[in-house]
């Protein structure tokens, strides 16, 4: 049975842990309290980003962590419209997130433009080889631009952290990155609350005396990809990080797979700019 603390590799020999925290769409004392009882329940990854607008409220609540910088794992994202100018990005969300070194940086989006995203990239390996970043990966990006990457750089990008739900599970992308030892982030995991009343969750949830969020973050833990629920409601923080103590059975699993519906929530990474 898997911790919160449960630890997965990276291809590039480093580790980070199999659940975090998303802090999208959430501002002012509301982030920093929900940061602050995520780490308290647990949770050692924080998931960040520039365009989240709020890394110096994030920052306020990772100040307050009385262990050790080594034990949280702080990942934060460059937003296209920033990608000619990476190294200032990387440097700011350092600076309002109050760190001496980014645990993973990540591109936010592929955009459209192929050569100002590979020489962002570039930018985020060089500071990887200054000690500001420990881990570069992508978000957002498809199998060729993944393959672009290596093609261009000699390794593949040691996360893509992608949209995945029941609705939209992006199965192949996941076998590819899988295949490749990449390791596989689960944003909107939870749909955003939309599987409240489906009832093939539901009726799991009567069966483990879980809610359906609870299901859906141990089927992520289950396929291998790593969760990363958001709430502002230090209820619900704790509910989602409780999920360590059940199994769905293969057949659940089964079930599960078979509510794929091409449920695409977010932007389409191969048209958005940023
Ligand atoms: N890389 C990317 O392009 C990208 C894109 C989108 C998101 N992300 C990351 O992924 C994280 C999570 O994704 P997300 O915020 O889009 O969606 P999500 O985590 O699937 O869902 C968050 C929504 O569900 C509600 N919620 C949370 N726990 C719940 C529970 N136990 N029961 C019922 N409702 C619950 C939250 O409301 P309350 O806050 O009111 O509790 C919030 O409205 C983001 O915060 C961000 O870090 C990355």
């Amino acid at each position: 049975m898997m911790t919160i603390t449960d630890q997965t590799e990276l291809l590039d020999g480093r580790e980070m842990p199999v659940f975090g925290f998303g802090c999208y769409n959430s501002y002012g004392d509301e982030i920093t309290k929900a940061v602050a009882t995520a780490i308290e329940t647990g949770y050692r990854y924080i998931d960040s980003a520039a365009r989240y607008g709020n890394e110096a409220e994030v920052g306020a609540a990772l100040k307050q962590f009385a262990g050790k910088r080594e034990d949280l794992f702080v990942l934060s994202k460059v937003w296209p419209t920033a990608y000619d100018a990476a190294e200032e990005a990387v440097v700011t969300s350092m600076k309002e997130l109050g760190v001496e070194y980014l645990d993973a940086m990540l591109l936010h989006w592929p955009g459209t433009d192929e050569a100002r995203r590979l020489r962002a990239y570039e930018v985020l390996l060089n500071l990887r080889e200054r000690g500001l970043i420990r881990t570069v990966g992508v978000s957002n990006f498809q199998e060729d631009q993944i393959e672009v990457v290596r093609r261009q750089f000699g390794a593949y990008p040691a996360i893509n952290e992608m949209e995945v739900h029941p609705g939209y599970q992006q199965n192949d992308l996941q076998d590819f990155c899988k295949e490749r030892g990449i390791v596989r982030i689960a944003y909107s995991p939870i749909g955003r609350g939309r599987y409240q009343d489906n009832e093939t969750i539901k009726s799991l949830s009567g069966k483990y005396g879980k809610t359906p969020s609870q299901v859906i973050l141990r089927w992520h833990l289950q396929r291998g990809t790593v969760p990363i629920p958001k709430s502002g409601h230090a209820e619900r923080i704790r509910e989602n990080a409780d999920v360590f103590d059940f199994s769905l059975t293969e057949t659940e699993m089964e079930a599960m797979r078979g509510l794929e519906c091409n449920g695409h929530m977010g932007l389409d990474p191969l048209t958005f700019n940023g």
